[in-house]
């Protein structure tokens, strides 16, 4: 690896800050589709924006999509440089000992969101990307609320995506404070722990209780 990330601190640094900036993504997401469990207008209002404002598409979206990217792609680096510097390989001490089954398996944690993240995209993403940029359809201020109910008919994916957004609350339980950590800013242990655990577990429970919400809603039409 070379330029500036070829040293171990900033890798670290830059893993952080792509992290800082999913979570942030996360909240933002998470608040855009909560409201599809108050208000059909009010969700496709919102998705109509996102969806057609020229700075979100043109400018925060590519930004985003790097980011998830960079941040699989240096999770990886990370793990594999790990591993090929540990002397004491994990199978020859009691890992978990001193550190958690989280801490220890943020890769594990990290493949199953980004498996998940495929499958979400090819349920939503690349479908309004073919709406809009390939196929060129009129544009629809109210379809998106429908779209969303759709995905959420077939009991698998729903199980796909529940269990998906368990092992995301146990990546951020371990992830939020840690990308602290290598910020350097300890300073705020306790209120950061706190708040990471508030986070982790709040996010995903938001996750799953949309996906459940729209699949029992749905279950006797
Ligand atoms: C019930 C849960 C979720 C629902 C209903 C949902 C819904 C959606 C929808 C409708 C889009 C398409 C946006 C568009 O391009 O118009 C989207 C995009 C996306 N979602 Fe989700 N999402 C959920 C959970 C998640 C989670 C947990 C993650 C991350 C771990 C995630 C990551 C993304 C990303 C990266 C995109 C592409 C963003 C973009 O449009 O550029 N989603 N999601």
């Amino acid at each position: 690896m070379s330029g500036f990330l070829s040293s171990s601190i900033a890798r670290k640094v830059a893993m952080a800050l792509s992290a800082l900036f999913l979570i942030i993504f996360l909240l933002i997401h998470l608040t855009v589709n909560i409201t599809s469990l108050f208000s059909e207008n009010v969700f496709n209002e919102l998705s109509h924006f996102m969806g057609t404002n020229f700075l979100i598409q043109f400018l925060m979206q590519p930004v985003l999509i790097f980011g998830v990217v960079f941040h699989f792609v240096m999770g990886f680096v990370l793990e594999i440089k790990n591993r090929s510097s540990r002397s004491i390989k994990y199978v020859k001490y009691n890992g978990a000992a001193n550190s958690t089954w989280m801490s220890r398996n943020m890769a594990v944690s990290g493949g199953v969101i980004l498996a998940f993240l495929v499958l979400h995209f090819i349920d939503f993403w690349f479908p309004e990307m073919n709406y809009k940029y390939i196929e060129f359809l009129p544009e629809d201020p109210t379809r998106y609320f429908a779209e969303l109910q759709h995905k959420f008919t077939n009991p698998l994916r729903v199980g796909a995506y529940v269990i998906a957004f368990v092992l995301l609350a146990l990546h951020l339980l371990h992830g939020f404070q840690s990308a602290f950590q290598s910020l350097g800013l300890n300073k705020y242990t306790k209120f950061v722990k706190t708040l990471g655990k508030i986070y982790a577990i709040a996010i995903p429970l938001g996750f799953i209780t949309i996906a459940l919400f729209h699949y029992f809603s749905q279950l006797n039409h």
